[in-house]
C-alpha cells in the first residue's frame, strides 16, 4: 500500500507547501478544503508537479458524517491514511473582548479544536489497523503568547495543545504519534501586501533576522508526520526564528534604523501594527 497524507486547508500557502513536501517525497496527497473545486484544482497541481495520486475533498466545516464519509472515501480506494496534517484554521480575526458574539467565538472553538478532533480521530481509526501513522497539529505561537483581539484563536490554538498531548498518550500504544508545528508569523499572501513597515516590524525583533516562509513549516510537518521522527510523540516544534524566546525583543543595532508601525494598519494576524508583532 502506498503511503498516504491528508493535510487540510490545502489549496494554497502554507497547506499547499506542506502537501507539496509530502508529494516531492513520494506519499500520495488528500487535499481538503471548503471549497472542492479549489481542492480539486490543487490536487491536480500535486499529481502533475509529482507523479503521485492526488485527489481534493470538499469539505464541511465541524461536520463529523462529512469527516466520515471522506475517510470512507479514502479507504474505498484501498488507502489506510499514515499521516493528517491539521493545517486549516478560523483565524478568528478582529474578535473584540466586549463585542464577539458567542456564536463567533464558539466557531474558532470548534472549528480548531473540535472538527480536528473529529478528523484525528477518524484517521486513527485507518492508521491503528495500520499499526501506527501520525497526526501533526499546526498550531501557533500564540498558544503561549496572546495578540489583540484574538481570544478565542488563542484559547484555541491552547487548548488544541492540550488535546495533542492528550491524544499522543491515547494513542500512544497503537503507534500513532501525535505532535504540534508552532509557526510564528508566516509570510503570506496576507502578509506580503501588508503595510510595509508592519512587514518588517517581526522580521526585525527575530532573532534569526526575519519570519518563514512555507517551506520552513512544510519542513517541520514533514519531520514530525515521517518516520524521521518515529520515536517521537506529545511535542512542539516552534518554527519562529527565534521570537519566542525572548524575554522582550532585543532589536540589534543594524537593523534599529528600521521604522516600525504607528498607525493602525492590519498586520497578518489581524490585530493593529503598533501592538503586534506575532501571529
Ligand atoms: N500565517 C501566520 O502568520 C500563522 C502564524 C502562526 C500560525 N499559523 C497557523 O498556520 C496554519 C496555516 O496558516 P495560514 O496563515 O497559511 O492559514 P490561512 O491561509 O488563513 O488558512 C489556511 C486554510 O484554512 C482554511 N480556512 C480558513 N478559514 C477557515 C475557517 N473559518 N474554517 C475552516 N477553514 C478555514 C482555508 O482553506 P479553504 O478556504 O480551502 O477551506 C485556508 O486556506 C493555521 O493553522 C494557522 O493558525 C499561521
Amino acid at each position: 500500500m502506498r503511503q498516504s497524507v491528508f493535510v487540510t486547508g490545502a489549496t494554497n500557502g502554507t497547506g499547499f507547501a506542506i502537501a507539496s513536501r509530502f508529494a516531492k517525497e513520494g506519499y500520495d496527497v488528500f487535499i481538503g478544503s471548503r471549497t472542492e473545486e479549489n481542492a480539486c484544482v490543487a490536487a491536480k497541481q500535486i499529481s502533475d508537479a509529482y507523479g503521485v495520486f492526488a485527489k481534493g475533498y470538499g469539505m464541511k466545516v465541524y461536520d463529523e458524517a462529512d469527516v466520515i464519509r471522506i475517510f470512507d472515501d479514502i479507504r474505498g480506494m484501498g488507502y489506510k491514511l499514515n499521516t493528517l496534517v491539521l493545517n486549516a484554521a478560523n483565524l478568528g480575526i478582529r474578535q473584540q473582548f466586549f463585542d464577539v458574539s458567542m456564536e463567533e467565538f464558539m466557531d474558532v472553538i470548534h472549528t480548531n479544536m473540535g472538527w480536528n478532533f473529529m478528523l484525528s480521530r477518524q484517521a486513527a481509526i485507518q492508521m491503528k489497523e495500520n499499526g501506527g501513522g501520525a497526526i501533526v497539529f499546526i498550531n501557533s505561537n500564540t498558544a503561549y503568547r496572546a495578540i489583540p483581539d484574538r481570544i478565542a484563536y488563542s484559547a484555541s490554538k491552547s487548548g488544541a495543545l492540550g488535546m495533542m498531548r492528550a491524544m499522543a498518550l491515547d494513542l500512544g500504544r497503537y503507534n500513532i504519534r501525535v505532535n504540534a508545528v508552532l509557526p510564528g508569523m508566516i509570510k503570506t499572501e496576507r502578509w506580503l501586501t501588508n503595510y510595509n513597515d508592519c512587514r518588517n516590524a517581526p522580521s526585525n525583533y527575530t532573532p534569526l533576522g526575519d519570519i518563514a516562509e512555507f517551506e520552513d513549516i512544510a519542513d517541520a510537518a514533514w519531520y514530525l508526520g515521517s518516520a524521521q521522527s518515529r520515536n517521537v510523540t506529545g511535542t512542539e516544534l516552534v518554527v519562529d526564528g527565534g521570537n519566542m524566546i525572548q524575554l522582550y525583543p532585543i532589536i540589534p543595532e543594524e537593523r534599529e534604523h528600521m521604522s516600525f508601525c504607528d498607525k493602525g494598519s492590519e498586520t497578518d494576524n489581524g490585530a493593529t501594527g503598533k501592538s503586534s508583532s506575532r501571529s
